[in-house]
């Protein structure tokens, strides 16, 4: 017997259900979504961001036509303290072709003979004028564009010129040389593509931002992750350094070994939520770092465990400040910043998480509650969502949920990277939270793997998460996207490279949800013969939009045999008799493994649906069925 669904009674559910994670790991920042094509620019690499690295890594010093002279990395008068460390070139003789430095991009710089670039560089030079080229080179030294400028006797200058290329390359080099004799010092060497996401100036990459907005996430949590809390006091994330003039943002040690310029700060942040229709969720440390590792906060001290509590006040100011850099007038302090940015009306935040996946300790403890008591009264309108520690149970996981309810926390973050097994196992997690308790973002989970398989068993708790759609207020697949070659952590949703963006078969599962987010759930309205076990290999959940009225069914199989599912969509009047259908399947160890290689895309097609009716499941498949509400 089929259960009658009723319209009245569906469950309401949240609406912020299915969003993104992004965080600066696996080059996601700098070398990824960030479109600058030069490596270091600044020359603020160090042996601490990893150890084969220094203030020259992606440079070379070029002196190919028979000039001589010598290039060193200085730190003595820089353009801003911010960036304390510029090149200086002492041209002593500059040879047929003038001498210089080479950037080498990340893994090369991709060049498109239909593109346009910006070139930019502050320089100083206190002799005489001295005649510059700026050229695009192959590996082979072909030079494939090129422009000109004179570095005038000047203090710090900054100098822009645009390169058209007569040809393309995946690989090319910036060459910068000085065409007479004299010294420069060169900073914030810079090449942009002018086709960045949505043409914005210090911009993102239009591919890897067209495949992320393409999710239609309806949050974007940044900048991590474990980037967040840092590996010690003093490498907690900053946001009030990564805003501003670029050249004067503070550079920081990624704590996954690489660098972060910053360059994509918290204004492109919350620029890119904004482009895409995500809602902001930035993530504040809980003045502790990761698992209350000791370090440094601005005033020292080694091993602390978390800020001082001398430094608190100022490091709660920060995190309040957030808010009015997010929200406040034009007029105020923050807010201020943020229009000479370029944005005067507010971004409107409405989500702050504090703490990432911390150990709960009694520093812990402490900070979290001054933060949160704090922010809550001087911006009650903004949702806080606190942390319960490495999840799916544990110590740290009960202790963090007692905080929780301690203090009334509207909604915690869990995270957990499992079997697919554990999550088909799992299905029924959220079935009996207490719902008069805090809510959950699932904020960091993943199957470990990217095989259809999966993906399928991703989708199967995805049902489940609709299903509890009135606990769970929002979860995101992590990590987000990912460089192949500097990968620090697998799986990832999206792997891309200089050229290519590579969506995983969990990206179009993701995606399927995503697009196809309701407003409320309605039980019973799809129904297979023996789904009895908890660990089933069958999964259904049926939401509506109450926007469009439409009905929206999703039914996933992550067995090996077609399955019939009985569908009653009855109670739901006015609904259209041909349905869109989107199908996921194939074969179960299938990966989507390079943009010539993708073996598992959704095949979108039309089915024709009665008030009950039949669907017949693929195996391994996960079946998006959307009724138009007319
Ligand atoms: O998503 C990768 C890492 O996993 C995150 O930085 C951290 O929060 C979790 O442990």
């Amino acid at each position: 017997v089929i259960a009658q669904p009723n319209v009245a009674k569906g469950k309401p559910i949240s609406k912020d259900l299915f969003g993104i994670f992004f965080e600066d790991l696996s080059y996601a920042a700098d070398g990824g979504l960030y479109a600058e094509l030069v490596q270091n620019r600044s020359f603020e690499y160090t042996p601490a961001d990893n150890k084969a690295w220094n203030p020259f890594t992606a440079w070379q010093y070029v002196t190919d036509g028979f000039g001589y002279g010598s290039i060193s990395v200085e730190s003595a008068a820089p353009l801003h303290v911010n960036n304390p460390h510029y090149v200086l070139l002492n041209i002593q003789d500059e040879g047929q072709k003038g001498i210089g430095l080479k950037n080498t991009g990340f893994d090369g710089m991709v060049i498109k003979s239909a593109g346009k670039y910006n070139f930019s560089v502050f320089i100083k030079n206190e002799g005489k004028a001295i005649p510059m080229v700026v050229q695009l080179q192959t590996t082979k030294g072909v030079v494939i564009g090129e422009t000109t400028f004179t570095a005038d006797k000047s203090t710090w200058k900054k100098y822009t010129a645009n390169i058209k290329p007569t040809a393309g390359t995946d690989t090319a080099h910036l060459v910068v040389l000085a065409k007479g004799k004299g010294k420069l010092a060169l900073d914030m060497i810079s090449l942009f593509p002018q086709n960045t996401y949505k043409g914005h100036a210090n911009g993102l990459r239009a591919d890897l931002g067209e495949a992320i907005a393409n999710l239609k996430p309806k949050f974007m949590r940044f900048p991590g992750g474990c980037l967040v809390h840092g590996d010690g006091i003093a490498n907690i994330y900053n946001w009030k350094n990564t805003v501003g003039p670029i050249e004067q943002r503070v550079e920081q040690r990624n704590i996954w070994n690489y660098h972060q310029s910053v360059g994509l700060g918290y204004f492109e942040y919350f620029q890119f939520c904004e482009d895409i229709g995500a809602k902001p969720l930035p993530v504040v440390a809980a003045a502790v770092s990761c698992q209350n590792s000791g370090g440094t906060w601005r005033i020292g001290g080694t091993g602390q465990k978390g800020i001082s509590m001398d430094e608190m006040q100022a490091y709660i100011q920060d995190v309040i400040d957030l808010i009015e850099y997010a929200n406040g007038p034009a007029t105020s302090h923050w807010g201020a910043i943020r229009a000479a940015a370029g944005h005067p009306k507010p971004f409107n935040l409405q989500y702050i998480g504090i703490g990432n996946e911390d150990k709960i300790t009694p520093e812990f403890t402490e900070r979290f509650t001054m933060i949160y008591k704090a922010v809550k009264a001087k911006h009650p309108e903004v949702t806080i969502i606190g942390t319960v520690g490495p999840s799916p149970a544990g110590p740290d996981y009960e202790a963090g949920w007692k905080i929780a309810d301690q203090l009334a926390v509207p909604v915690v973050d869990e995270h957990y990277y499992e079997s697919p097994e554990w999550f088909l196992k799992n299905n029924n997690r959220y079935d009996s939270y207490n719902r008069s308790h805090s809510k959950v973002y699932l904020g960091e989970y993943a199957s470990r793997g990217n095989t259809l398989y999966n993906a399928l068993c991703e989708a199967a708790y995805m049902t489940a998460l609709e299903r509890n759609g009135d606990v769970v207020h929002m979860a995101s697949y992590a990590p987000l996207i990912a460089r192949a070659g500097h990968t620090s952590w697998n799986p990832n949703l999206i792997y891309f490279n200089g050229t290519e963006v590579i969506p995983t078969v969990n990206y179009y599962v993701q995606q399927l949800f995503s697009v196809n987010q309701g407003d409320s759930y309605f039980a019973n309205t799809v129904k297979f013969a023996g789904l009895n076990t908890k660990d089933s290999t069958l999964a259904a959940s049926c939401v509506r939009d109450s926007q469009t009225g439409d009905v929206i069914l999703k039914i996933v199989n992550t067995g090996a045999t077609t399955v019939t599912a009985n569908a009653d969509v009855s109670a739901f009047k006015g609904l259209a008799s041909i349905a869109s259908l989107s199908i996921l399947s194939g074969d179960p160890k299938a990966k989507n493994a390079s943009i010539s290689d993708k073996n598992i895309l959704p095949v979108t097609s039309t089915l024709k649906v009665n008030p009950k009716f039949m669907y017949s499941v693929p195996a391994y498949s996960c079946s998006v069925i959307r009724i138009s509400g007319k």
